[in-house]
């Protein structure tokens, strides 16, 4: 069992779960009020560094994972 655990979520935010401290750009910790928080990755949010949902309406899509063997430009 870890301590924490982030969760990249498919065309949304990661979800970090578990005991770690948030801290912000400049070292200042940042509140949370929950044992697991979703961190907006696509810019929108309006209550940054937490995702609000907006991902969805902008339309935010990660890229698909790469294959383990696929080398570019290889044949
Ligand atoms: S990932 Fe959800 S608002 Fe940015």
């Amino acid at each position: 069992m870890h301590a924490s655990e982030i969760v990249a979520c498919v065309d949304g935010p990661l979800l970090v779960r578990g005991d770690f401290e948030l801290v912000s750009s400049t070292g200042e910790p940042v509140e949370r009020t929950r044992r697991t928080v979703a961190l907006c990755r696509c810019g929108a949010s309006a209550i940054k560094p937490f995702c609000d949902g907006t991902h969805k309406l902008v339309g935010f899509r990660t890229e698909p994972p790469r294959e383990p063997d696929a080398v570019e430009g290889s044949q």
